[in-house]
């Protein structure tokens, strides 16, 4: 190699890594990591690769009307269960609850904000979360909802002296007030700007928070203090290869705040949409094509083993991220660490098992990371589903431009800036919800 092409390729290493740090996240995570200078950014390195046709099912046939996509339907998720996030105990616990706070008068007097603890297993002395509500005040009807879970507790989500601190395990951060893994009183409102709470309560939306890692601290030996082991079989020591893990947990989480709000009076269970940055993006997801009482799903961000392609070897890999979190994805996906192409699956399947439900891909122009074309190309590869199953699909043929929102069933965008949830992001969340959940399915 010639001496300028060593300099060069060391240039556009640095480029690429500077723009991978740009990307990382707005929570403190360990960056360095996770996003490698040899990562590619360069589109015309993408390999060329075929993806599993979501309308062919296992035994070659074609899938062509809806009973026969319900039958495929439960393939791709089986094979979703088994190669990437891994199975969920298919037995339900009855969840039980308790209502621990109400004010009536919060946010000024625009919402009630109420405080829920769920106890997973049904069981007072067993596992469980804690629910942050904000519903609107003054309704004639139960609010349609925007549940999500947050990645440093519920008094993360809002300055609101009201909201009990989490006494959860929390990764260490001077900057969002976690000391000795645990909450301060200064950790209140540290990720607020991607929570516009009252801009959400005032078009009509109740705000619903979970914090993750009340199901699943997010560190590689977090499976011991997780909800996993709760469900082991007598004499299971781990999950086995292909069971859940921390992304399986918090999409179960969800589904368990789904089963609180399917009882309460002040909530509409039909006009549910589940949303989610970056891993949690990834999560909400998972929770969505698991769990078809969510009606709308969105993901901001969510990348590698979210909705972007994973066969694009662009940004985050497979090997990388199963490499820096061996405990989001089951066993088994680390299988395809070095032959992703073998993976009977790609995320563009993922988006499917959402169909016929509205679902929504955000992406942003400097998280490359996440690989925003790879985002891009999996919800429109997961249109013909759509399609047969008499929807619109995904309004455009090539990706949009920057701030040129795309709103049928399958809806897109991309804007401006870095890896983070943004005002933009939420105003276009906003009206994709008035125009797909408005009326109650
Ligand atoms: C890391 C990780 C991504 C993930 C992100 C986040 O960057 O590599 O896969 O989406 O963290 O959760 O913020």
């Amino acid at each position: 190699m010639s001496i300028t092409k060593t300099v060069r390729g060391a240039k556009a290493m640095m480029a690429a890594f500077a723009l991978a740090l740009l990307s990382s996240q707005f929570v403190s995570i360990n960056v360095g990591a996770q996003n490698p200078a040899n990562a590619n950014y360069d589109e015309s390195k993408v390999v060329s690769y075929t993806l599993p046709d979501p309308l062919v099912a296992a035994n070659g046939k074609r899938v062509g009307n809806q009973r026969q996509w319900r039958q495929r339907r439960a393939e791709i998720l089986r094979l979703f269960e088994t190669n990437v996030y891994g199975r969920t105990p298919h037995a339900k616990p009855r969840i039980s609850f308790a209502e621990t706070s109400r004010d009536a008068k919060a946010l000024g007097g625009i919402a009630t904000r109420r405080e829920i603890t769920i106890f997973l297993l049904g069981r007072k002395d067993g596992p469980q979360m804690s629910l942050l509500l904000y519903v609107p005040n003054g309704r004639t009807k139960p609010a349609p909802v925007f549940l999500g879970m947050n990645f440093n507790g519920n008094q993360a989500i809002s300055k609101d002296p009201g909201i009990t601190l989490s006494k959860a395990w929390m990764r260490e951060s001077k900057e969002n007030g976690v000391i000795n893994n645990r909450a301060t009183e200064a950790s209140r409102g540290a990720e607020a700007r991607r929570w516009p709470i009252e801009m959400i309560v005032k078009r009509g939306y109740a705000v619903a928070t979970i914090y993750y890692g009340d199901l699943f601290p997010d560190h590689a030996n977090g499976l011991k203090d997780s909800i996993i082991p709760h469900f082991y079989r007598a004499g299971q020591a781990a999950p086995e290869a292909d069971e859940w893990n921390a992304i399986g947990a918090w999409a179960w989480g969800l589904s368990r705040a789904m089963d609180f709000i399917e009882r309460d009076k002040e909530l509409d269970a039909k006009r549910v949409a589940v949303w989610g940055h970056s891993r949690l993006g990834k999560t909400a997801l998972w929770a969505g094509a698991q769990d078809e009482r969510f009606a709308m799903v969105i993901s901001n961000d969510s990348g590698e083993g979210g909705a972007a392609l994973a066969r694009r070897n662009f940004g985050e890999t497979v090997e990388r991220i199963n490499t820096s979190f061996p405990h989001w994805f089951c066993a088994n996906f680390k299988k395809y660490n070095t032959r992703v192409s073998d993976l009977p699956v790609d995320q563009h399947m993922l988006i499917a098992l959402v169909a016929p439900r509205p679902v929504y891909v955000a992406s942003a122009a400097e998280d490359l990371w996440a690989d925003p074309r790879g985002e891009f190309l999996s919800a429109k590869a997961a249109e013909p589903v759509y399609r047969l199953l008499g929807k619109d699909g995904l309004g455009a043929a090539e990706m949009p431009g920057i701030h040129q929102p795309i709103t049928t069933t399958i809806g897109y965008h991309i804007r401006a800036g870095k890896h983070d949830v943004t005002d933009y992001d939420w105003e276009q969340f906003l009206k994709f919800a008035d125009r797909h959940l408005s009326n109650p399915r």
